[in-house]
């Protein structure tokens, strides 16, 4: 069924067409009044003038309440002026719901404790739509990025046996007569998928218990996570900017009105193209010191040295070959036998968005890493399995897809670009 919506009213120039929606705001000046009106999709502004609307039409003004629900028929009239590029001459207006409290979220400005209280009514607000019409386009951008390149969707389950990135960050749940985990990332049956599949790939809700506060955490978040046969951390490198431009050309053709309403400096997008500079862990050391930071050698990089970092170049930067004390388990021991072969990208404003590896794919230097860090090998049987039977090189990473909306969009808080964040303060509804 064809309906009219408000984005694709310039199809509909001097129609008559029909939108279903809800009351943004009225004003009236004069003989006429207007209807700012939002289907979901975008805002118009209707002109009810007397004589051009129905009496009964007409007779609305100053009855209508915000967010009262309505129908509307008019006529499409170019006007280059008002939202969107397109007005209404209204004919016809049908009540379906009329609001008799006051809305909570009226058009003045709330603080964002409020905002996040009333997160269910405040989705229908113009940014937040725009936001979330941003993250709509960005996940199709990463379907369509591991579709075109034959990648295969392989999904990774949200409850597990094992803690993939640390025993800290764990969610335990009860599980029947035994305990189990919500996911923190479904990197390990991506790896046994990339030996059946060749290239695989999850996008889906993982899991992280942290309970610090800070505007780029959040307790449930999405995170796509490729994962290839073959592919060293180079390659593994190479693929990570390669999407990363392609989500963003993407956002960049598909959401200018989206980043027009947020006011986004849409060159900080533009600029986002591949090759990405890549340093290693030492050099990074080294431009720290050499600007005067106090950063000491074997930690993780703190959101102030990640600042000073992304400052000094213009797109987000790769550093890679990290000392395997900071990372995770499974990745790739270097010849040094000191660092892995592990990459993050960094974004300017942000941070980390993206963490990845070439993963460890020797069993017995698999094996040690293990015992090091007091992984009892029962409970990973089936992973190592994947060393013991035809194993290759292989690689891959997990974008970290809120940072990477907030990105796209502006944000500086995480929490508003999912519509219903998890954070340790809040899982009530
Ligand atoms: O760097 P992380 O922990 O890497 C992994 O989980 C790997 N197993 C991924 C892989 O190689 N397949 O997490 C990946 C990304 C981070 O770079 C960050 O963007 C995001 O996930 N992330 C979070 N985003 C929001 N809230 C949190 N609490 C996050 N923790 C990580
Ligand atoms: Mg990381």
């Amino acid at each position: 069924m064809d309906k009219v919506t408000i984005e694709n009213l310039s199809d509909y120039d001097g129609k008559e067409i029909e939108l279903r929606g809800w009351v943004y705001n009225t004003r009236s000046i004069g003989k006429i009044w207007f209807i700012i009106f939002r289907d979901g999709t975008g805002l118009v502004q209707g002109v009810v003038v007397k004589g051009e609307a129905s009496n009964e039409a007409f007779a609305l003004k100053q009855k209508l309440n915000q967010e009262d629900s309505v129908i509307i028929i008019g006529t499409v009239k170019k006007e280059p002026r008002s939202v969107g590029g397109y007005e209404l001459g209204i004919k016809d207006i049908t009540i379906v719901n009329h609001v008799t409290e006051e809305y909570p979220i009226s058009p003045k400005e709330h603080g964002a404790d409020f905002l996040m209280s009333n997160r269910h009514l405040w989705l229908r607000s113009k940014r937040q739509n725009a936001i979330m019409r941003v993250r709509h386009q960005v996940v199709k951008a990463i379907r369509d990025f591991f579709d075109i390149n034959g990648f295969t969707l392989i999904d990774s389950p949200i409850f597990t046996g094992n803690a993939v990135e640390g025993t800290t960050t764990l969610f335990e749940v009860d599980y029947f007569e035994r305990s189990a985990y919500l996911t923190q990332s479904g990197q390990l049956y991506q790896e046994a998928g990339a030996t059946a599949f060749g290239k695989t790939y999850c996008f889906g809700p993982t899991f992280r218990a942290e309970k610090s506060k800070t505007r780029r955490h959040l307790t449930e978040f999405w995170m796509v996570e490729p994962e290839m046969a073959y592919v060293d951390i180079d390659e593994n490198m190479t693929w990570a900017e390669n999407l990363v431009s392609y989500i963003l050309d993407k956002v960049l053709a598909k959401c200018k009105n989206e980043l027009n309403t947020l006011e986004r400096d849409i060159s900080k997008l533009e600029n986002m193209k591949p090759p990405f500079p890549r340093i290693t862990y030492d050099e990074a050391f080294k431009l720290l010191k050499e600007r005067g930071s106090t950063f000491e050698y074997g930690n993780d990089f703190g959101a102030p040295d990640e600042t000073i970092l992304s400052n000094q170049f213009d797109k987000p930067i790769m550093i890679h070959r990290w000392p395997a004390e900071i990372k995770a388990f499974y990745m790739r021991q270097n010849d040094d036998g000191k660092t892995v072969a592990a990459m993050d990208v960094l974004f300017p404003g942000i941070g980390e968005i993206v963490g990845g590896s070439q993963r460890e794919e020797r069993l017995d230097v698999l094996k040690t890493k293990c015992a090091d860090f007091d992984i009892p090998e029962e409970d990973l049987w089936w992973y190592l399995d994947t060393r013991k039977f035809g194993t290759v090189p292989h690689a891959g990473f997990g974008l970290g897809f809120e940072r990477m909306v907030m990105f796209a969009t502006g944000m500086t808080n995480i929490r508003d670009v999912i519509p219903f964040p998890r954070t340790p303060q809040n899982a009530e509804f």
